[in-house]
Parts: C-alpha cells; sequence; structure tokens
C-alpha cells in the first residue's frame, strides 16, 4: 500500500526478476515485486473457457493495450489476418518504436508466458561475444547449470521425434538442411514432454498440440510461475503486486529510494498512485523496460548521476523471420506442435542459428517457417524525448539488412538444393523478410558499462539491473537460459557482499 517500506523492491516479474526475488528470500530478505501485467493464474477463462486462447484466435486476452492485433505473421495465403480487439492488459505486448515492434510477454512471469520456451546455452566458444566481461569457467560449471535445473530444461524424446505427425514440419526441416550440408540439432526446452506426448496419446488437454503459445499455454509449458516464482513463494517471504507499473525511483531523504508506483486496471487507466520506500531497487523490467525508466530517470533529474552507457548497447539478437514454399511432395503437415523442437546451426560460417518453426494453422500450408538468430552488428539507443514524455530507440528497419545476408547463407542455399522459392504471402507487402520485429530485446544497460561487473548501477548504492538489459545485444541463440544464468551469478555475488 501507499507509504509502505520494504528492503527490496524488484520491478517486473520475468526471468531477472525472478531470480532475484527467489534468492534473496532464501537468504532470509523479505522482497515485495510489482509486475506491470496481469496475475493470469487469478484471471477469469474467457468464452473458450480457457485462461488462454489459441494462436490462430486472438482477443481482448492477447495483446497488451492495443486495439488491432499484430500478428507476426500476419497474412496467410495474401490475405490480412489481423482484426480489431479491445483495449485490454492482454498477455502480448508489441511494442512499436520507430524502426522496431519489440514483442514481449507481459504479467507475472514476463516472457515464459509467451514464449516458445527453447532454452539454448550458447557454445562455449561464443561465450566470449555474448558477455565479454564474465568469467566464462564460473558461468559453464556453475551458473548455466544451475539456471537449466532451475528452469526445468530438458530435451524432447528422438524416437517420439521420429514418429508423431505434429513434428512433421521440423522433420522437414531437417531433411532439407542436411541435403544443404548444414548442420541440424535438437534445441532442449522447458515445456514438460512428458505432457506433450500424452496430449498426442490423447490422454489429457491439448496445448502445445492444441495451437496453444503466443497468447499463452493453458496446461505443459513451465513458466516462470511453475519454477522460480512457486519456488520464491513457498518461501513465505515474496509478495507480488500485479497490474503496478514503476513510473519512477529516486532517492528517498532518509536513506533508500522511492519508487512512485501506478495502479492500473485491465483496461489501462491508472486507478492508485503509490509511493513505497525500498532499501534497494532492482531493475529486472526487461531490457525494454529497465531502459525506458533509467533514461527517463537520469534525463529528468530523478537519477542524474546514473552514467552515460545508460540507454547504450541495445541489440534485438539479429532476428529475421522467413517462410520456404515447399514442394507439394514434401507437406510439413496440418497439425503443428508449437513448440519448436530444432535448429540449424550456421553460425560460425555464416553468422546465422535459424529455429524451424511451426505454422500451426490446422490445414497444410506447405510452408516452412523459421526464426533466425543472427550476429547483426547494429546497436541502437534509447533517449528521452522530453516533449512527448516518451523513449525513443533509435533502431533502423535497415539495418536489418545485415540479419537478411547472414540468414541467406542458409536458406539460398536450401532453395537451390531443393528447387523451392521463398513465401512472399506471410507479412504483407509481397515482403520475403519478416525484418520489423524482435522477440529477443537485449542490452540498454550493459553489464560492466551501465552498471560494474555485476549488475550494481554506477552512481547509485542499493540500485541494481539484473535482467536482458544487461546483455550487449546478442546471445548467439535464444536468450533467457543466459538471462537466468547471469541473474544468478550476480545475485550470488549482490548477496554474499551487499548484505553482508
Ligand atoms: P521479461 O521481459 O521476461 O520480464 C520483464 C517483466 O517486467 C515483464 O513481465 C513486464 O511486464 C514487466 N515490466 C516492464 N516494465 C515494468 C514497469 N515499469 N513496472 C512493472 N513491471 C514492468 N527466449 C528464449 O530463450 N527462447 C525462446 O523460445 C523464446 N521465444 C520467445 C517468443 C516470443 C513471442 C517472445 C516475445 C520472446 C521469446 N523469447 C525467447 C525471449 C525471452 O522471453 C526474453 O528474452 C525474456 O523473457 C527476457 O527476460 P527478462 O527477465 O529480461 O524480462
Amino acid at each position: 500500500g501507499d507509504g509502505a517500506k520494504v528492503p527490496v523492491l524488484v520491478i517486473g516479474t520475468g526471468y531477472g526478476g525472478s531470480v532475484a526475488a527467489l534468492r534473496l528470500a532464501q537468504a532470509g530478505v523479505d522482497v515485495h515485486m510489482v509486475e506491470m501485467g496481469q496475475d493470469w493464474a487469478t484471471v477469469a477463462p474467457g468464452p473458450d473457457g480457457k485462461i488462454h486462447p489459441k494462436v490462430t484466435s486472438p482477443d481482448y486476452r492477447s495483446f497488451w493495450m492495443r486495439t488491432r492485433t499484430k500478428q507476426p505473421v500476419s497474412n496467410f495465403l495474401g490475405f490480412p489476418i489481423d482484426k480489431d480487439v479491445p483495449k485490454h492488459a492482454g498477455i502480448l505486448d508489441a511494442e512499436d518504436f520507430a524502426g522496431i515492434s519489440v514483442y514481449q510477454g507481459r504479467g507475472v512471469g514476463g516472457g515464459s508466458l509467451v514464449n516458445g520456451g527453447m532454452a539454448v546455452t550458447p557454445k562455449r566458444e561464443n561465450f566470449g561475444d555474448v558477455l565479454p566481461s564474465v568469467n566464462a569457467e564460473e558461468m559453464y560449471a556453475t551458473y548455466y547449470p544451475r539456471a537449466n535445473a532451475g528452469l526445468g530444461v530438458g530435451q524432447i524424446d528422438p524416437d517420439w521425434f521420429e514418429r508423431t505427425a505434429y513434428y512433421q514440419y521440423s522433420r522437414v526441416g531437417r531433411k532439407h538442411a542436411e541435403r544443404s550440408g548444414f548442420d541440424w540439432t535438437f534445441v532442449p526446452d522447458v515445456y514438460d514432454w512428458d505432457y506433450m506426448e500424452a496430449e498426442d496419446a490423447g490422454s489429457v488437454p491439448k496445448s502445445a498440440l492444441g495451437q496453444e503459445i503466443l497468447y499463452g499455454n493453458n496446461h505443459g509449458k513451465k513458466t516462470l510461475p511453475k519454477t522460480y516464482l512457486a519456488e520464491a513463494s513457498a518461501t513465505g517471504k515474496v509478495a507480488i503486486s500485479a497490474l503496478h507499473r514503476a513510473a519512477s525511483v529516486t532517492p528517498a531523504a532518509d536513506g533508500g529510494y522511492q519508487v512512485v508506483l501506478e495502479q492500473i486496471n485491465t483496461d489501462g487507466d491508472i486507478v492508485a498512485t503509490k509511493t513505497v520506500t525500498a532499501g534497494k531497487v532492482f531493475f529486472a523490467a526487461g531490457s525494454v523496460g529497465t531502459s525506458k525508466l533509467l533514461v527517463k530517470m537520469k534525463a529528468t533529474g530523478a537519477l542524474p548521476g546514473l552514467n552515460s552507457e545508460v540507454g547504450q548497447g541495445w541489440g534485438e539478437n539479429g532476428n529475421v523471420m522467413v517462410g520456404r514454399a515447399n514442394h507439394m511432395w514434401d507437406p510439413t503437415g496440418p497439425e503443428q506442435s508449437t513448440i519448436p523442437c530444432s535448429g540449424i546451426d550456421n553460425w560460425d560460417a555464416g553468422g546465422a542459428f535459424a529455429e524451424v518453426a511451426p505454422l500451426p494453422t490446422g490445414i497444410e500450408t506447405y510452408a516452412s517457417l523459421y526464426l533466425s538468430i543472427t550476429k547483426n552488428p547494429h546497436r541502437g539507443t534509447f533517449t528521452y524525448n522530453s516533449a512527448s514524455d516518451a523513449v525513443d530507440l533509435s533502431w533502423q528497419t535497415a539495418w536489418k539488412q545485415d540479419s537478411i545476408t547472414m540468414a541467406k547463407t542458409i536458406f539460398d542455399k536450401i532453395n537451390s538444393t531443393e528447387g523451392t522459392i521463398y513465401r512472399t504471402d506471410l507479412f504483407g507487402g509481397y515482403k520475403i523478410w519478416n525484418d520489423q520485429l524482435t522477440y529477443h530485446p537485449l542490452g540498454g544497460a550493459v553489464l560492466d558499462r551501465a552498471t560494474d561487473n555485476y549488475g550494481r548501477l554506477h552512481g547509485y548504492d542499493g540500485l541494481y539491473v539484473i535482467d536482458g538489459g544487461l546483455i550487449p545485444g546478442n546471445t548467439s541463440v535464444n536468450p533467457f537460459v543466459t538471462i537466468t544464468a547471469l541473474a544468478e551469478r550476480n545475485i550470488e555475488e549482490i548477496i554474499a557482499t551487499d548484505l553482508a
């Protein structure tokens, strides 16, 4: 409530925030978390009787405060499929900046609510580029294994993979990759693979096999509320306030920090403004959320002592999406698991790692869809715009050309081997490449630059960054395992040193 004093306030309930809350609570510290999105575990089911709708039928639950859906695959057979929806505190934010839309999860659990659950540890030899100031030996001996255990990462049973109709699209992806001489690999995931096999057998309600993913999974996925946050809450020392947005942080007169919180309703109206005092504040609002807060606090004089690295070094993990048109004799299957389980690795030779992605429409599409992670060298900067009271991002759509060039090292070759072409009917305007989005925002409060080497913000004792904002723009694979492992490393040091 208004006027409360808490030892630690965590802003955001994604990967970084959940790790911080659990480890602080286990060290005996009372933690209060604030989350601007909803606590989906307490939300009433929709007209389909479920909490989360299918990816094929977005509605008011699907998007964060938009009046029209913004589906990543926006067209089908050339026809636009976006539609009007009521403005609501939905689960997926497609946050528009001038040159890119940044997709993010909204609600208790952050990105874990909407993501594909692909839980990939970077190859050790690439780690020096991912986090240059971090000791790789410690990460691979201690913190990556701890993160993988905490997240519940597992692997598909290779025998079932060969049998099930739901991964025909992935087997076609493998065949095409291997015929062109590329390395194809299984990718670990936090989805409960036993549950998925039971879905296939028809003995449990379908989720991954029932077109649930982008707007939430009703079953099967080990999201943060089922892992780190469940453990945190079992300590009895962690409280979470949903539909509370942190609006400002500034030093308090008698020590600690004053945090202004805006409580909102599901229409987005502010229903109360509260001021709380916190001994320490962890920024875990995600790369974009944390960057926006810090850049604004620095520019408006709330935290003028933050250094000029704040807002810098933002990257999109080189994300680019493409579809290929398969021959009629190479169908990918009408029924597809929404959980990707494989990837094509051409990182060393071509700077691209492509996940073989589903297109779970319920009908045969003869399309292979891929989301590539590429070594895009460009980095954007967040700046506060006082005229609009908004934070702008300098990313330019044209910068994605580097990603396209890298992704083409894989798909031009596959097309030439297979005698196939790119699809032009999936993203509108006959576009081949979806170069206007990212699922993987990283950076803006980079480790060892805006903060010290453990996430302590320069200029202010007791302020920390502990989310994807710390990572300088690229992880070479899907990012959440690295975000989690880095948070595990940093919070251990912070507990040992700053709370002793
Ligand atoms: P994260 O974004 O998870 O959490 C931040 C939280 O803070 C959010 O809940 C937000 O609502 C809240 N917040 C923001 N501002 C706030 C404020 N001012 N006050 C209060 N709360 C605030 N990664 C991967 O490794 N494998 C994958 O398969 C995928 N797939 C994927 C698909 C899709 C569709 C998306 C959108 C993303 C992915 N990702 C992914 C990316 C992954 O989900 C992402 O990297 C992490 O969730 C980022 O973790 P963080 O802890 O940085 O923030």
